[in-house]
């Protein structure tokens, strides 16, 4: 089945009459056997998750070619990832990450749990040398905010030192853009906040291992039961309802971010787009050695830096002014306010494109730009 079809295929009870979709079950605690009765499938909802998680991993697991597991958000599943790593271990994480995988990383390195090398999103060469020297390799592409897309299929293909970790932070993309697993990864990590959920009214995190790796699967398994990272029942279900039109929301979003990249490309208020689909992107190259498409989030400077860039994105009416990105609204703001993001150029605006009117869309930037420049 294509991903698109298992959007809305998948995750279904099956039993006849059963409803078509699983229901959020508001559980912590299940009726125990007695002593004559077969032993528990479910006990508590830390540990073996309710029907509704079950539905949400079955769903992502498909979508994205492996095993799913369901976390309360995103950073849940990062952290449920890193944490299961031995003391004086290493680990590989691009240059400019997401700013709070970066605090995670470095967190555990001040205290002495790891090391920490950073890599170049671009460099190809320092990807692969690292998965043979490194525990775990952590890949984030497209990246936020400044959208560099790493050579997937090159790196995925490369020799790994056993027991190395090749982990894809596929957020940005979606597995109707890319699907990393199918390329070699071992894991692939999604903010399910954002593109999966697709209307910012819930915090989700999902990891999808390699079918072939359940020992990896089964240790996050554990681990997420000992870090507590369980997501809650109705933001489960609210997932499964989000993925339903993830297919259409990704294609029209993508649509209208290629669509708005071009012109803003060709506006003199504008100084740089950044969108994979541009061919003068810098990775280009790579996007289009593996990308299904080129995402729905651009990031552009604007000509007059940061105190013009905060008029741009606080006079918008049909773009929200917000952070979080991934909805079927429009959403664009300022990375370079966010603390720690300071390497991030002033003027940078990340815009994540929603699905109304293309139109609309353009006419909301085109007098957001005046109200900074007219
Ligand atoms: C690329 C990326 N990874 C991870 C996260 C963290 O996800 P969450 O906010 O759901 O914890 C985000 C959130 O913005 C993100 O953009």
């Amino acid at each position: 089945m294509h991903p698109s079809t298992w959007a809305i295929r998948g995750g279904r009870p099956e039993a006849r009459d059963a409803p078509l979709n699983v229901p959020p079950i508001p559980a912590s605690n299940f009726r125990l056997p007695g002593p004559d009765d077969p032993p528990a499938t479910r006990v508590y909802t830390r540990s073996e998750g309710t029907e509704t998680q079950l539905a949400l991993e079955s769903l992502v697991g498909g979508l994205d070619g492996g095993s799913g597991l369901a976390f309360s958000s995103g950073m849940a599943a990062a952290a449920c990832l890193f944490h299961g790593l031995a003391v004086g271990s290493s680990i590989a994480i691009p240059t400019d990450p997401y700013h709070a995988v970066e605090a995670l990383a470095e967190t555990g390195r001040e205290q002495g749990r790891w090391t920490v090398t950073r890599i170049d999103p671009a460099d190809t060469v320092g990807w692969m040398t690292a998965l043979r020297t490194h525990d775990l390799v952590w890949v984030e592409t497209p990246a936020n905010p400044l959208l560099d897309v790493a050579d997937l299929t090159t790196i995925c293909a490369a020799d790994r030192r056993d027991g190395t970790v090749l982990a894809v932070d596929s957020t940005f993309a979606t597995p109707l853009v890319q699907r990393p697993l199918a390329l070699g990864a071992d894991v692939v990590m999604h903010s399910a906040t954002k593109f999966l959920g697709g209307h910012s009214d819930l915090m989700a995190g999902v990891l999808v291992v390699a079918p072939d790796n359940t020992k990896l699967h089964q240790t996050l398994f554990d681990r997420r039961l000992i870090d507590g990272g369980t997501i809650g029942s109705l933001d489960a279900f609210l997932t499964v309802r989000g993925i339903r039109t993830l297919p259409l929301r990704v294609e029209r979003g993508c649509a209208n971010a290629q669509v708005l990249a071009e012109r803003l490309a060709e506006d003199s208020r504008v100084t740089l787009v950044r969108y994979p689909g541009l061919a003068t992107h810098p990775t280009h190259e790579h996007a289009v050695s593996f990308m299904h498409r080129f995402g729905a989030v651009l990031s552009f400077e604007v000509a007059g830096g940061g105190a013009d860039a905060s008029t741009v994105v606080s006079a918008s009416s049909v773009i929200n002014h917000a952070t979080s990105l991934g909805g079927v609204e429009s959403t664009w703001e300022r990375r370079s306010v966010i603390p720690g993001q300071e390497r991030i150029p002033d003027g940078l605006i990340r815009f994540s494109v929603g699905c109304e009117h293309v139109e609309d869309l353009w006419s909301d930037i085109d007098r957001s730009l005046d109200a900074a420049f007219g």
